[in-house]
């Protein structure tokens, strides 16, 4: 007889927080596990949004009048609050951008074609998401840079021996993910960040599936740039962090030119405001911002670590479960993992596994999850992906589940 999977009492019980969870879909109760694309949103963000709408509505830095000056101390405290949040050394340190995809596009147009040259190595790695691929091969073929990659073993992890053998005086910088959105993989990303120094390359971590599930502390990491978007820590679309050392930022050409990233303008020549409001330029997503701000002091009150502790229990029996059954293959067992499932099912198309689990009002994510290279390496299209939020549960897990079986019983598939 197969011992009972263990199920340790579960740090939180929030599901009553997020509205969206209560809507039934296709009449069933929303087994909501595509997290990973985008979390849903607490009662206080949607309502911080109402408010600002409501009451607070006004153009920033510009204003004379009550709304524009109240805007305005919203939206800098919002840059406190995100600076807290990342433990940046100075709030300056905070640049406001549309999300994690922008934030590198921003780092690759300025830093990257300030300072890369011909034959220059940019260092990435085989776990990248195409937001921190793409933008430096536009940049690499602009200054002749060269793009390397560190391979990753068959359970997800990096080689970190082939990184070692990689890094050299040659590389530039490091393009490096916190935590991969397809496998769930967390990177050794400290001590990464000590060796790429020692041959003197600047590292860029991507954090936006690594936020939302583990404390950051950027002074701590010594990272020189750490990016996020708001959308998948219980924040808006269309919001994004770039963190930069001050020092690098400072010596940042302006990239998008405008209002309110200068300092004065005449037809002769401009000269442009201190950061982080060079980056900022034209009237940004003020409420935006402020409902970020929101989300970031939802998580805090909360507590990184219980959030962090409940997705690992839920994230061990989901693995447990998925693994007990049989023709399921996860891919990415890395030993350190934040709260993704990728896996495929017999003969199975993801893209038709998350149809048929949708009919139970089962939302999971199909297909290459934006890292193509990746899902290139392990000879796959695709994977199917339950992501795990601070609002699941054991009873999402096991939604899942039987779910799964039906998917297999209507495949034939099924041993049952
Ligand atoms: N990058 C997002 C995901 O992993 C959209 O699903």
């Amino acid at each position: 007889m197969s011992q009972p999977i263990h199920r340790p009492a579960l740090q939180l019980d929030r599901r009553a927080d997020f509205p969206i969870l209560a809507q039934p879909i296709r009449g069933q109760r929303l087994v909501y596990l595509d997290n990973g694309a985008t979390t849903q949103k607490p009662v206080a963000v949607i309502q911080a949004e109402k408010d600002f709408y409501e009451k607070y509505n006004a153009n920033i830095h510009r204003g004379v009048h009550w709304l524009s000056q109240y805007a305005t101390d919203l939206y800098d405290g919002a840059r406190v609050v995100t600076q807290q949040f990342l433990n940046a050394a100075r709030v300056e340190e905070i640049v406001f951008t549309s999300g994690t995809t922008d934030s590198i596009n921003l780092v690759a147009y300025t830093w990257g074609l300030d300072n890369l040259q011909a034959g220059d190595e940019i260092l990435l790695t085989s776990l990248e998401h195409h937001s921190n691929i793409v933008p430096w091969q536009l940049i690499a073929k602009k200054t002749g840079a060269v793009i390397k990659v560190v391979p990753v073993f068959d359970n997800g992890e990096l080689d970190l021996e082939a990184y070692q053998q990689l890094l050299s005086s040659k590389t530039k910088l490091v393009g490096l993910v916190h935590v991969s959105n397809a496998l769930g993989t967390i990177n050794p990303i400290a001590e990464m960040i000590q060796q790429a120094h020692a041959v003197g390359a600047k590292v860029l971590v991507d954090g936006a599936q690594a936020v939302a599930h583990k404390t950051v502390d950027v002074q701590a990491l010594d990272c020189d740039f750490y990016v996020f978007s708001g959308h998948k820590i219980y924040g808006p679309t269309g919001t994004g962090v770039l963190y930069a050392k001050y020092a690098i930022l400072d010596a940042m050409s302006p990239w998008r030119g405008g209002g309110d990233m200068i300092h004065t303008v005449s037809f002769e020549g401009s000269t442009f405001a201190p950061v982080p409001q060079r980056f900022e330029a034209g009237t940004p997503n003020i409420a935006g911002v402020i409902v970020l701000a929101e989300a970031l002091r939802y998580v805090q009150a909360i507590g990184l670590d219980k959030i962090a502790q409940h997705e690992d229990d839920l994230l061990s029996y989901a693995t447990a479960q998925l693994s007990a059954m049989k023709g399921i293959k996860l891919v990415g067992t890395a030993a350190h993992k934040a709260g993704v499932l990728s896996f495929l099912v017999d003969e199975i198309h993801p893209h038709d596994l998350g149809t048929i689990l949708d009919m139970d009002g089962v939302a999971i994510r199909a297909g290459h999850h934006c890292a193509m290279p990746l899902m290139t390496r392990f000879g796959i299209p695709g994977t199917a992906r339950a992501s795990f939020a601070l609002y699941n549960s054991y009873e999402d897990v096991d939604a899942l589940v039987a779910s799964l079986k039906k998917a297999q019983k209507l495949f034939g598939v099924s041993d049952e």
